[in-house]
């Protein structure tokens, strides 16, 4: 085949012209005098044509009707608008070849369960709703990598096997070390970018992290991603305006170049519309008080769980910073509030429209002699974190950041139910297969 070589999603640009495509038969209808494929080529599915006449004989269109679905193919064909076909566009076919014929494919156009399902994730991921969902997660990342660019940060790389516990030991997943005893998958990379802040002023980590959660929610995965920025010299309220200006930029870029996936998953785009700074701030304080106002028996020294989450972000249109929780239940790390040491100077960014948490923030703290303190209030092994505290030795300097979950994010973005789907290979605590 002769013809340029096009992927589906560039068709606009090709109309009227002869071109190939290599994909896959995602399905296929046959009237016996033209055959209906909706081939996939992985960046969308369109609508190829074969008719009997000048390209196609009789018997050879029987045959392209048998060829299995999900087998490999090479098309050749123009590129017609067609208004009726999925996608708006339509490959009249002058050639058609099968590269490799697929066996009997699992995966059904009716209604599997989601079981079955994430058990074929392998094959799965070819299918409209998860292909459209990870085309999200793509442009989510994407734009969270322009947006710190373009404002000055740079991208540092955290380890992954750490010595010691950065989010409490309750969660972590252990290993043995060679000849150096434990060692633990990182909870977070906050700890190696709060050095690297030092070093390089505002920077950032986009990393796997990972929570031995015994919580089978669907807001929770043992591995998940992680976004990590760090700025020296930021207070908690520069902290929360880094977040704001970063989600409202990210809504907007997918709001932007999404549009296709967005409607394959028929997400109502009204309330991502919405999503402009700045975003409403509340105490935790006055968050007990409407838990309080709407029959939850919230107390102050609760933490929040999804339901607390859920009916506290009903009452904003946008996402909603919770600041000054209690220090009991939050990291050694976070600062406390001057003005009442109960308090930490710390956020958590919760969604609307019941994704919860998506970001969890705070100012870090900075002196030498009080963070000591705290690693012993929490029986944390100093010598683990001497490094970490030889960092407000050498020139420290208040500095805040936060954590964005990737996969909630995306959950939220997409309107999914479960974050499980947000992530092209989920870890929980009952699934490590595929
Ligand atoms: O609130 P977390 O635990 O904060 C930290 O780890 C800080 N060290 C981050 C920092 O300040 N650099 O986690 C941050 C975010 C949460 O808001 C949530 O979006 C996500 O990470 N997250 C999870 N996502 C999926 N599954 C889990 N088990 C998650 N735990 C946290
Ligand atoms: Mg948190």
């Amino acid at each position: 085949m002769k013809a340029p070589w096009v992927s589906i999603e560039s068709f606009p640009l090709h109309l009227g012209e002869e071109v190939v495509v290599k994909g896959w038969l995602a399905n296929k209808r046959s009237s016996g005098k033209v055959a209906f494929l909706i081939v996939r080529d992985g960046t969308g599915f369109a609508q190829a044509t074969g008719a009997v006449g000048e390209f196609f004989t009789r018997s050879e269109l029987k045959e392209m009707a048998k060829v299995p679905l999900q087998s490999s193919i090479i098309l050749q064909g123009v590129v017609r608008k067609d208004d009726r076909a999925p996608g708006g566009y339509e490959l009249a076919l002058s050639h058609f070849q099968v590269v490799a014929e697929a066996e009997d494919y699992p995966i059904q156009n009716k209604e599997h369960s989601v079981e079955f399902l994430l058990e074929n994730r392998h094959l799965w991921l070819r299918s409209q709703k998860p292909h459209a969902v990870l085309r999200i997660r793509n442009q989510v990342i994407m734009g969270l990598h322009q947006f710190l660019q373009e404002n000055g940060f740079t991208l540092i790389d955290p380890p992954i096997l750490t010595p010691a516990a950065c989010e409490g030991t309750t969660t972590l997943f252990e290993l043995d070390y060679f000849d150096l005893g434990k060692a633990y998958l990182s909870q977070s990379g906050q700890l190696y970018m709060e050095a690297a802040a030092s070093a390089f002023g505002k920077v950032y980590c986009l990393a796997p992290t990972f929570r031995a959660e015994k919580s089978k929610t669907r807001r929770h995965l043992t591995e998940f991603w992680m976004l990590e920025p760090e700025a020296a010299f930021f207070d908690w309220q520069d902290n929360m305006e880094l977040q704001e200006q970063l989600v409202s930029f990210v809504v907007g870029r997918i709001l932007d170049s999404c549009q296709e996936e967005l409607a394959t998953l028929e997400r109502d785009l009204t309330p991502l519309t919405k999503i402009k700074t700045p975003f409403p701030r509340i105490s935790y304080e006055q968050a007990i008080e409407i838990l309080k106002a709407k029959g939850f028996s919230a107390e102050w020294g609760d933490d929040f769980g999804g339901d607390e989450e859920t009916a506290i972000s009903e009452e904003f249109d946008r996402p909603v910073f919770i600041h000054h929780y209690p220090a009991q239940i939050k990291a050694f790390y976070m600062q406390p509030d001057p003005d009442d040491t109960r308090l930490v100077l710390n956020d958590d960014l919760i969604a609307p429209e019941g994704y919860g948490e998506i970001i969890g923030g705070s100012q870090r703290i900075h002196d030498y002699q009080l963070l000591k303190n705290k690693l012993e209030e929490n029986n944390l092994p100093l010598e683990a974190f001497q490094w970490y505290l030889d960092l407000r030795k050498f020139g420290t300097c208040p500095h805040s950041g936060f954590g964005l979950g990737i996969e909630r994010m995306v959950a939220w973005i997409s309107g999914i139910h479960h974050i499980r789907e947000a992530i092209p290979f989920p870890r929980q605590i009952y699934r490590i297969y595929p």
